[in-house]
C-alpha cells in the first residue's frame, strides 16, 4: 500500500458518492477523485451543466472542482486500478424477492462492486463501505476480494458510514458532527484507518474522528438511523394525541425539546418520514435482530415504521372526513411531492402515499413542487406496490413547478405534503379566490399561518393541533 493518499476511486455516483467525493475534491488538492459508475446515463448528467442531483451548494463545488481533481467516468476498471483508496457508495435497497424480502437489504450492486475490484486490482488497497450495510457486511466483501486475489496484492476493509441528510448535504460534510471510521483490529487495520483519517483531517479536526472496530461502526450508522426516525414517530404519536385532546404539538415539542438532554432538533411532527433510507435501514436491524433471535428487539424497532404508516393514514382519513367523506372528482392540491424540502428526491416520499389513498378515493391531483419532474412523478405513481392503474396516474394527475393559482384554481383542498420555504410566502387570499368553497387546508408540516388563513375564510387542518 502506498504511503501517501493520492488517488481515491468512489464507485456509486449518487446522492452519497456524488456530493461526498465533490467535498473531498474541494478540500484536498493534492488528491486525484473519480467517481465511477456503471449508469453512462448519470455520468453524462454529472460532466453537464445540469449535474443530476439537486442540493444546495453542490453544483459550485463540482464546477470549481471538475476536470481539475474531480472526474466522473464510466472506466471503472482503470480508476479502481489507480486508486489508493476505493469508496463502495453504491446502493443498497430492501430486497424484493427471496429470503429476507421486505427486510433485509439488497447486496447484489455491494457485492458486483467488490467482485470488480478484486478481479482488477494489481496493486494494494484500501476499500471503504460508505454504503449503509448490515452488521459483518465488512467479512462479507473480504470473502469476496479474497477470491480473485492476485498475489502479493493487500486488502483493508474499512466501514466509513456516511451520516449527511439531503438537502443539507454540503454544510454537513463541510462540518461533520463526527466522522466514523471502523477498521480491523491489527497493525494493518489500524494503519488504515490513519491513512483514511489523513484524508478527513484535511478539513476536520482529528479529535472528532471516532476510530472503532468494523462491526460497531456498521451497527453505529445502523442504530443512528433507527434513533433519528423513532424521534419522528415518538413525536407524530404524540402529535395524535394532541388532535383528540386539544393539546398543541408545537407547544409539546417546545416543551420536551428545551430540556438539553432531549434537546430540539428533529422533533418536528409530520405527515410522516419518507426518504430512501429511514424505513430500509430500520428494516435492515429488524432482520438482524430476527436473525439474533432477539424477537422483543425487533418488534420494538417495527414500531417505529407502524406509527409512521400511521401517520399517513391518518392524516389522509382526516382529508377525507373534512371533505365530507367524499373526494370523488374533487380537485386536491398536493404541496410537494420530495420527501423533504431543498431535494428533487422523492424515494419514500410520505407525498407519494398520500397522492395514492387520494387516488384510490377518486380525487383528481394537482402536484406542486419546485425540483421534482413529471417523469421523476410518474416514475414514482406508476409502481407496481402502489397499484394505481396507469390511465388513472395519467388522467387524474398534473404537476405544476411553480404556478401556484394554476395548480390551486377549483381545487377544494390543499393538502401541504413537504416544508418547502417558498409554500410560506404564497398570498394565500388570491388563492382562496380561485378555490371552491368551502376552501380546506391540511397542512401536513405546520409551516402555514393558520390563523391568517382562517381570517381568509379557509377551513384549516393541522397536523397535532385543533383549529
Ligand atoms: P444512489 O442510488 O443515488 O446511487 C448509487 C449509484 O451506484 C447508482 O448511480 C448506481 O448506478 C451505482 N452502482 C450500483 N452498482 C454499481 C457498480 N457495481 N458499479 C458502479 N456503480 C454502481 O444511492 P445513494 O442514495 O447514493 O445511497 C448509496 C448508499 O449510501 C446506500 O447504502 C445508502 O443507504 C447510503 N446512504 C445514503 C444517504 C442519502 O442521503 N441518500 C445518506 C447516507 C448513507
Ligand atoms: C437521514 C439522516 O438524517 C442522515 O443522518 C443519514 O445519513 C441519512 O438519513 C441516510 O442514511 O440516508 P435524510 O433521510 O436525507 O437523512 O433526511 P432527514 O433530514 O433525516 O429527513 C428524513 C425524513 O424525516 C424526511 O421526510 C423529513 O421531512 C422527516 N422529518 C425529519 C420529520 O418528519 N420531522 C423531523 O423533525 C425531521
Amino acid at each position: 500500500l502506498s504511503k501517501n493518499i493520492q488517488n481515491i476511486c468512489c464507485i456509486g455516483a449518487g446522492y452519497v458518492g456524488g456530493p461526498t467525493c465533490a467535498v473531498i475534491a474541494y478540500k484536498c488538492p493534492d488528491i486525484q477523485v473519480n467517481v465511477v459508475d456503471l449508469s453512462q446515463e448519470r455520468i453524462n448528467a454529472w460532466n453537464s451543466d445540469n449535474i443530476p442531483i439537486y442540493e444546495p451548494g453542490l453544483s459550485e463545488i463540482v464546477m470549481e472542482r471538475r476536470g481539475k481533481n474531480l472526474h466522473f467516468s464510466t472506466k471503472i476498471d482503470e480508476c479502481i486500478e489507480k486508486a489508493d483508496i476505493i469508496f463502495i457508495s453504491v446502493n443498497t435497497p430492501t430486497k424484493t424477492y427471496g429470503v429476507g424480502l421486505g427486510r433485509a437489504p439488497d447486496l447484489t450492486y455491494v457485492e458486483s462492486a467488490a467482485r470488480t475490484i478484486s478481479k482488477v486490482a494489481k496493486t494494494s488497497k484500501i476499500i471503504v463501505e460508505k454504503s449503509t450495510v448490515p452488521v459483518k457486511a465488512a467479512e462479507s466483501i473480504i470473502n469476496m476480494l479474497k477470491s480473485n486475489q492476485k498475489p502479493d496484492v493487500e486488502f483493508q476493509v474499512l466501514s466509513n458510514p456516511e451520516f449527511l441528510a439531503e438537502g443539507t448535504a454540503i454544510s454537513d460534510l463541510l462540518n461533520p458532527d463526527r466522522i466514523l471510521i471502523g477498521g480491523e483490529d491489527t497493525d494493518k487495520g489500524q494503519w488504515a484507518i490513519e491513512q483514511l483519517s489523513k484524508v478527513y483531517q484535511h478539513w476536520v479536526d482529528r479529535s472528532i474522528i471516532i476510530t472503532t472496530n468494523t462491526w460497531s461502526s456498521e451497527l453505529s450508522k445502523l442504530a443512528a438511523n433507527a434513533m433519528l426516525a423513532q424521534r419522528i414517530s415518538s413525536i407524530n404519536s404524540i402529535s395524535a394525541i394532541c388532535e383528540s385532546s386539544g393539546a398543541d404539538i408545537q407547544h409539546v415539542s417546545k416543551a420536551i425539546g428545551a430540556d438539553s438532554r432531549i434537546g430540539s432538533k428533529f422533533l418536528q411532527a409530520s405527515v410522516g418520514f419518507g426518504g430512501s433510507c429511514f424505513q430500509k435501514d430500520i428494516n435492515n436491524l429488524i432482520y438482524l435482530c430476527e436473525n439474533l433471535n432477539l424477537k422483543e428487539v425487533a418488534d420494538y424497532w417495527s414500531q417505529v415504521i407502524l406509527i409512521n404508516d400511521y401517520q399517513k393514514k391518518r392524516f389522509v382519513n382526516k382529508i377525507i372526513k373534512s371533505l365530507f367523506n367524499t373526494c370523488t372528482n374533487k380537485k386536491i392540491a398536493i404541496f410537494g411531492f420530495a420527501f423533504k424540502k431543498n431535494t428533487g428526491d422523492t424515494r419514500e416520499s410520505a407525498s407519494i402515499h398520500i397522492c395514492k389513498y387520494l387516488l384510490d378515493e377518486g380525487a383528481n391531483l394537482n402536484i406542486l413542487d419546485p425540483k421534482v419532474d413529471y417523469d421523476q412523478m410518474m416514475f414514482e405513481l406508476s409502481n407496481p406496490q402502489l397499484n394505481l392503474p396507469i390511465d388513472v396516474i395519467k388522467n387524474k394527475v398534473q404537476l405544476f413547478s411553480d404556478d401556484v393559482i394554476e395548480a390551486c384554481r377549483n381545487s377544494h383542498a390543499l393538502v401541504v405534503c413537504t416544508e418547502w420555504d417558498n409554500f410560506k410566502s404564497y398570498d394565500y387570499e388570491k388563492i382562496y379566490e380561485v378555490m371552491q368553497k368551502p376552501a380546506h387546508i391540511f397542512d401536513g408540516r405546520l409551516i402555514l399561518d393558520h390563523e391568517r388563513l382562517m381570517s381568509y375564510g379557509f377551513h384549516v387542518e393541522a397536523i397535532g393541533k385543533r383549529l
